[in-house]
């Protein structure tokens, strides 16, 4: 069975804010930004929703892959910031596309969400339930940050970005010698630890009990344990991930790892001795999607060229829950 990723989309909000436009918000300056994160700008959504965006970027995966809506069989949307608690955003694009026959639900791993995404869809083609599935991360999280606290604000964007899996009888191997499909995969969840990046939904307000502290409704970080975290657990975990596929950093051409500070890449590369160059990043122009800027990255990767038909790719994620992974492909 071969696993292939047969088109890539994206879509993104049109208003730009640069870090300019933060110091006139909170207290910080474009060079605090830059140095601490290496974001110098993110969109912000101005009324484009989380299944819109989600439905822009299926339709160009689709158009991509040259398949049309009516052929979806499963539509899986990771976000933590839907428009509606019901029905799930899975099914809104559902509707906004005409996927009519497919099977569609949603999925939250934050940050790590696309690639948890990824993989279930994963499961569900070897296993030959499906096969094929259109798989997207959708964000607006200009909704859930709180634009006083300049701990948080700097970091985050909106946008979707998704990808068009396909599983096909036969295997398909390259010049190379290298196999199309899923080599390994690696993920884990740390609950314990999940207090230390958080967004409440509602307080509990029913005819028979009533909360009566009043929660945030904004993310919460303790942006020093989530950076400890990242730089310690992403290498490992590809690191792990290589070596249960029975590869090395060298075997691998390029590393797509979730897009949410550039020390925090840096750092994951020098862990791993890998060069920065096979690190690519969009991080300054859109800051922080969560479960969204794994795909864009990836759709950006593939729509200049940089990624091509036999290259070996580690997929990262990490973030709240806490939950991370790593995935290692060959396209
Ligand atoms: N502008 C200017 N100063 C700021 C600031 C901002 N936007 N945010 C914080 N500061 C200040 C702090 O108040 C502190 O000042 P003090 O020394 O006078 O107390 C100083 O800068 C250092 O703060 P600190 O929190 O130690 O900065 P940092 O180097 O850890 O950078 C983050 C902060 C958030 C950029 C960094 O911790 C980070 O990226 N963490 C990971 C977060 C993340 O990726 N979350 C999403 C995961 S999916």
């Amino acid at each position: 069975m071969t696993i292939r990723i047969t088109g890539t989309g994206s879509a993104l909000p049109e208003k730009i804010v640069t870090n300019f436009d933060l110091q006139e918000l909170v207290e910080t300056s474009d060079e605090w930004i830059q140095k601490r994160t290496g974001i110098a700008q993110r969109r912000v959504s101005t009324g484009e929703t989380v299944s819109a965006l989600a439905a822009e970027a299926c339709k160009r995966a689709l158009e991509m892959a040259g398949k049309t809506a009516a052929e979806v069989d499963l539509i899986l949307v990771a976000t933590c910031s839907p428009e509606l608690l019901l029905p799930c955003c899975a099914c809104q694009v559902q509707d906004l596309i005409g996927a009519a026959d497919a099977v569609a639900f949603d999925l939250n791993a934050a940050c790590s969400g696309f690639l948890f995404a990824l993989n279930t869809a994963n499961a569900y083609l070897q296993t030959g339930i499906y096969k094929n599935a259109l798989i997207v991360g959708s964000e607006v999280l200009s909704k859930l940050v709180d634009w006083k606290d300049r701990g948080t604000c700097i970091l985050f964007g909106d946008g979707a970005g998704a990808a068009f899996v396909e599983a096909s009888e036969e295997t398909c191997t390259y010049e190379n010698g290298r196999r199309a499909g899923m080599e390994c995969m690696v993920q884990g969840s740390d609950g314990a630890k999940g207090r230390v990046l958080s967004c409440a939904e509602r307080a509990l307000n029913s005819a028979f009990y009533a909360e009566d502290e009043t929660i945030s409704p904004y993310i919460q970080m303790d942006g020093q344990a989530v950076y400890k975290f990242a730089t310690k657990q992403v290498p490992a975990c590809i690191q792990q991930a290589l070596d249960k596929a029975e590869r090395t950093v060298e075997d691998v051409d390029w590393f797509i790892l979730h897009q949410a500070n550039v020390r925090i890449i840096e750092s994951v590369a020098k862990h791993l001795k890998a060069e920065m160059a096979k690190f690519p990043m969009n991080i300054h122009k859109i800051g922080n999607m969560s479960s969204a800027t794994i795909p864009v990255l990836l759709d950006e990767c593939n729509r200049n060229g940089m990624i091509k038909r036999g290259d070996r790719i580690v997929l990262s994620g990490f973030g709240a829950g806490l939950t991370y992974g790593a995935s290692v492909l060959v396209w």
